[in-house]
């Protein structure tokens, strides 16, 4: 983390875990647990069902409520799909977008981009998820993939927009696995996809970015990680689904940064 140039995020991503009333009863527990310190940025991202329950538990609270996932047209005859600006009526602050679980369910590096802008469009925060697998780790093209997951996803986003973009390193072999990367394999990508910003953009929009890291983070693993200057939060599934642990990853970036 650098807390002088970049926001830190703490966020949750619960998958396709708990109804609206386990959401209601969860969050009131987390709400009487959450520290009282402003170190982070904290949110929750939902299944769709699940966001108005969450929006109201966190009301007044400094706790943002976002989607996994949104179409990227703004209304039409898209059956069953979500639009971005539903989501801001919602009260929704933040959108995860191109998570590996749903690339593996066809969503090609167009349609991340195309929802990249229009979460933006919406004045939402994209939580943009880039990763590689096992093989290509072993391949050696970690960096090369990511470069080009990231050009690709930002593709046509403009100066004005990218400050707001949050992007997650998320190796996919590391998702759901209890296999974290180490704090130097993910730093060493997070850093790897700021310099590439740098290139996209300039040094200081470089920055100010915020990187997560994701997979298998936990309350355990989470101040190491934290620890990394180029690694501004979490994205968090499994360990989000349990008010503790959440709690004390939240803690654990509340360190010292240099
Ligand atoms: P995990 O999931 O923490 O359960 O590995 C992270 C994610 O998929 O965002």
């Amino acid at each position: 983390m650098n807390r002088k140039y970049r926001k830190t995020l703490i966020a949750g991503n619960w998958k396709m875990n708990k109804t609206p009333s386990e959401t209601k009863q969860f969050l009131m527990e987390f709400k009487g647990m959450m520290p009282k310190g402003r170190w982070c940025d904290i949110a929750f991202c939902v299944p769709a069902v699940c966001i108005p329950a969450a929006v109201r538990a966190m009301r007044e609270t400094r706790v943002g409520i976002g989607a996994e996932n949104c179409n990227a047209n703004a209304s039409g005859a898209y059956t069953g799909e979500i639009a971005a600006n539903m989501l801001v009526d919602a009260g929704c602050k933040y959108v995860i977008v191109g998570h590996s679980e749903r690339r593996a369910m066809g969503e090609t590096d167009a349609d991340v981009n195309a929802k990249v802008k229009a979460v933006l469009d919406a004045d939402l925060v994209p939580i943009v998820c880039v990763g590689e697998s096992l093989e290509q780790r072993e391949l050696g093209i970690t960096e090369e993939w990511i470069a080009m997951q990231i050009k690709s996803a930002l593709n046509g986003v403009g100066e004005n927009k990218i400050k707001k973009v949050v992007i997650a390193y998320e190796p996919i072999w590391a998702i759901g696995t209890g296999k974290t990367a180490t704090p130097d394999q993910a730093e060493e990508v997070c850093c790897a996809i700021r310099a590439v910003i740098r290139k996209l953009y300039d040094a200081k929009i470089a920055r100010a970015i915020t990187i997560l890291y994701g997979g298998s983070m936990n309350e355990k693993n989470a101040f190491e990680l934290l620890a990394k200057l180029d690694i501004d939060g979490g994205l968090i599934g499994g360990a989000s689904l349990d008010a503790e642990k959440f709690v004390k990853i939240i803690e654990a970036a509340n360190q010292p940064t240099t």
